[in-house]
């Protein structure tokens, strides 16, 4: 496997993904690792990550000069660059114009000989092999390399950095200043599998299988003969982490699954069916079924985050309780996963909404220790591995559902009737677009697609009755990472026909509309 130790950069868990794409096991570990412990685990490569301080100060996350001469491959990326320039005696220095962003990036540069700046024929580094001599790549620096450490040659420059690749080959270290895990480096890919493969020597035989088993084995050995809380949610990561864990320590795990009456149309009895004593896995699973007690905590409650709070608050609190009949447990499991890492603040952007399900951690569950079995993992990824432990399909396909649930669907208070119009308006949509999407009448099929309720209610005319009822949102939106999105192209026969249904259909209902915001400006969900 392949270590990435963290400097604090913000692609880190790419550069692992980007490794795992060679069909190479990566995971990130914080720079605090131990050269000892590094060596324990025995890696093919190190990969030390961007970050955003400078290694001449003496705050900065550093690492002993010996992970230089401990005879692991390593490729400095960034500030890892950097640092491997300054622990091997080199000279790091504010750049007289920093780079930001696409550079067109020189391979093979100074010609040893004369050692003037230019472009060589063919670059004759391992980690260029089959690199283009011009490429465009993605840089984001304010240092730079001034001065090369003994033992180093420059493999690649830009118009405003002399050193932007340099390389020991006998030493087997490698360092670029630009990053090549991001989308935007050309043939970036490209120059992380040369390193795997041809510094690493990895074989590149890794697959999600292997991650699955190996994980198994690892939560075996971690857990032991102890005892597993789990909160099931029914959506794909919960759903991946316990399946993985009861796979690993079976009657040991408890699930416990907080229905609070916000699901989707069935959703309650499709995850009991699934995980329940009559579906295919072991485990105690538990559906407790708390739907008044949130309806009642939610009462003429009207602002989003008051929402958002008590049905936290109250999940937390339901779990606790039937946590505390189980009794004392060793390890509570979460399904953490990398991008919840991110978005739940711990970075320093700002809060637009409070994130249920992440951060909530229970107060007064009496366990030893947190399990997140896919903590590494993208969403991507958790799905891949999914399949693999034989999920069915449309759950490990389902798309994404909050936490809160239906809360932050339906606009203004929350009452069992709204409930019920926005379930069964949003099982008329999806069904819709499904079976669109299915042959081919939606050409981009939407990642996230529901009903939503506004707190609007209007008069119109039924059965030449007047009608004053709510109006029904829809919405459909593509998105790559959920933090921008575009509405779906939904073609006006299917949204005319989701509006009959809706309005024949659900009672209470006497308009749909269509809701055509991007994010930015608007969010995905409502509230
Ligand atoms: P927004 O509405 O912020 O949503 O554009 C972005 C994505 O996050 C989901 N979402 C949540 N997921 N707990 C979750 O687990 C939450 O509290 C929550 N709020 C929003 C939303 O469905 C979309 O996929």
């Amino acid at each position: 496997k392949i270590i990435v130790l963290d400097f604090g950069g913000q692609y880190n868990q790419l550069i692992a993904r980007r490794v795992r794409e060679c069909n190479v096991y990566a995971e990130v570990h914080p720079y605090t690792l131990s050269l000892d412990k590094i060596k324990e685990m025995n890696p093919k490569g190190i990969i030390l990550t961007g970050g955003p301080n400078s290694v001449y100060d003496p705050e900065s996350p550093s690492y002993t000069k010996e992970l230089l001469s401990a005879g692991i491959p390593i490729l400095g990326i960034c500030y890892g660059a950097q640092l491997v320039a300054y622990l091997a005696g080199g000279k790091v220095a504010t750049a007289p114009v920093s780079e930001y962003g696409k550079t067109e990036t020189f391979i093979d540069a100074i010609d040893e000989e004369s050692g003037v700046i230019g472009q060589v024929s063919i670059s004759t580094s391992l980690i260029f092999e089959n690199i283009k001599p011009v490429i465009n790549s993605w840089m984001s620096h304010t240092d730079y390399i001034a001065e090369l450490p003994e033992g180093f040659k420059v493999t690649a420059h830009t118009k405003d950095c002399p050193v932007a690749a340099m390389e020991n080959e006998e030493k087997s270290i490698y360092a670029v200043q630009f990053h090549p895990e991001v989308m935007h480096s050309e043939q970036g890919q490209d120059i992380l599998r040369n390193f795997v493969y041809n510094v690493c020597k990895c074989k590149g035989d890794w697959q999600m299988s292997s991650f699955v088993e190996t994980t198994i084995e690892a939560l075996r050995e971690k857990i032991g003969k102890g005892r597993v809380l789990c909160a099931l949610s029914g959506g794909v990561d919960s759903s991946v982490a316990a399946v993985l864990l009861s796979k690993a320590v079976g009657k040991q795990l408890t699930c416990v699954f907080v229905d609070h009456g916000l699901l989707r149309k069935d959703e309650g009895d499709e995850v009991e069916a699934i995980f329940g004593p009559n579906g295919n896995y072991e485990l105690n699973f538990i559906r407790v079924n708390a739907k008044d007690r949130f309806y009642k905590k939610l009462e003429g409650e009207e602002d989003p985050e008051r929402k958002r709070k008590i049905i936290g608050e109250e999940f937390i609190r339901v779990f606790e309780e039937e946590a505390k009949k189980i009794g004392a447990v060793d390890f509570l499991a979460q399904g953490t996963i990398y991008p919840d890492v991110i978005e739940s603040g711990l970075g320093k952007s700002a809060v637009i909404k409070s994130h249920h399900n992440v951060g909530g951690l229970p107060d007064y569950v009496d366990f030893k220790e947190i399990v997140e079995p896919l903590r590494m993992l993208f969403k991507d990824e958790v799905r891949q591995a999914g399949l693999e432990l034989g999920i069915p399909e449309y759950l490990v396909f389902r798309q994404p559902f909050p936490g809160p649930g239906l809360g932050v669907r339906i606009v203004g208070d929350i009452t069992a009737e709204k409930v019920r119009i926005v379930q069964d308006a949003d099982a008329i949509f999806r069904e819709e677009v499904d079976a669109a999407v299915k042959d081919k009448r939606i050409k981009i099929a939407p990642n996230q697609y529901f009903a939503a309720l506004s707190n609007m209610r209007s008069v119109g005319v039924m059965g030449d009755f007047r009608t004053y009822d709510y109006a029904v949102v829809l919405r459909a939106v593509c998105t790559s990472d959920f933090m921008t999105a575009d509405c779906t192209e939904i073609p006006f026969e299917v949204l005319q026909r989701c509006m009959n249904r809706i309005i024949n259909e659900v009672k209470g209902v006497n308009r749909v509309m269509w809701d055509l915001t991007s994010k930015p400006p608007g969010t995905i969900e409502l509230l």
